[in-house]
């Protein structure tokens, strides 16, 4: 029996990088995962892969940021699983300039993503939450639901070239915090965990030709200097960046029963990383 055997888990952005680990780890627990990826070929085959497991698995794909995805997503885990006990909000990508070139638009898209996504989504998760918990208390049962908003050092410290991204990061803390306070009641733990560098198709080196990633029909481009990679290893006390498995390891410690007491925390998963 796993640690997590039938509970329910909705991990956004779940197609690739850290989401993708998070999802096999769950699922390695024995949680029954609803998978969402904005490109639905990754988030099919990891849906595939985690019942290949052993586990169950449904992709609901399409983007966070769509208007009714909330509803869709959140009704998906109830309908196909009858309960919704953990949900990681992990969608997104970065969009960067510095402040005197940002757009109104680029600005707005990082806060969509970031933020009013997964406002939406706990929004959504609000009700069938609130009803699954009174039927529990009256029970006599103590059942720990898990929420973690997946942060960034940059929300914490600021990061040059990110106003927009940083700002929708820091916003998430105060969504965490707000959520713990208000659903301690319903025994939900709602945490954080804020990432330094891990390494995935966000954070790869730009080559000769810089790569360039599809949102929505918009050619993002994506990596970081290698310098500064270099230069970022160098600052990182563990002396590298990490991997999408180790990320995934420290939003499971939220997920995980030994969490049932800790709330509203965020945690830094930066190997030491401190800016
Ligand atoms: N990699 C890092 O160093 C790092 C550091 C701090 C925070 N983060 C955060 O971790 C999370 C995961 O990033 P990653 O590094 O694994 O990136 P990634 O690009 O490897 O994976 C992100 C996945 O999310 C999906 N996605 C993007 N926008 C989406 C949307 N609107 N709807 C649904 N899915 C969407 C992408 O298609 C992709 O499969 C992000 O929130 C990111 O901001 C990453």
């Amino acid at each position: 029996m796993g640690k997590l055997q039938d509970k329910v888990a909705l991990v956004t952005g779940s197609g690739r990088g850290i989401g993708r680990a998070i999802a096999l780890k769950l699922a390695s627990e024995g949680a029954r995962v609803v998978v969402n990826d904005l490109d639905p070929e990754p988030g099919d085959a990891v849906a595939a892969e985690i019942k290949a497991m052993g586990s169950d698995a449904i992709a609901v794909n399409g983007s966070v940021s769509e208007p009714g995805f909330a509803d869709r997503f959140v009704g998906a885990a109830v309908e196909k699983f009858r309960g919704l006990d953990i949900i990681v909000n992990n969608a997104g990508y970065t969009w960067d300039s510095t402040i005197q070139k940002m757009t109104d638009e680029q600005f707005q898209a990082m806060l969509d993503v970031h933020l009013v996504a997964p406002f939406r989504i706990l929004r959504a998760a609000a009700e069938p939450i609130r009803i699954f918990a009174k039927k529990e208390a009256e029970a006599g049962q103590e059942v720990f639901r898990k929420v973690v908003n997946i942060s960034s050092i940059a929300g914490l410290y600021g990061n040059a070239g990110q106003a927009s991204y940083s700002s929708a990061k820091a916003s998430l803390v105060g969504l965490t915090r707000t959520l713990c306070k208000e659903w301690g009641r319903y025994k939900v733990n709602v945490n954080c965990v804020a990432f330094g560098l891990i390494n995935t198709r966000l954070t790869q080196p730009i080559e000769a030709q810089q790569k360039t990633i599809d949102v929505a029909g918009r050619d993002i481009k994506v990596g970081v200097q290698p310098q500064l990679l270099d230069a970022m290893a160098r600052m990182i006390p563990l002396g590298r960046g990490g991997t999408p498995e180790e990320a995934a390891d420290a939003v499971y410690l939220f997920c995980s029963p030994e969490s049932n007491y800790v709330s509203g925390q965020v945690l830094v998963c930066g190997g030491g990383l401190i800016l």
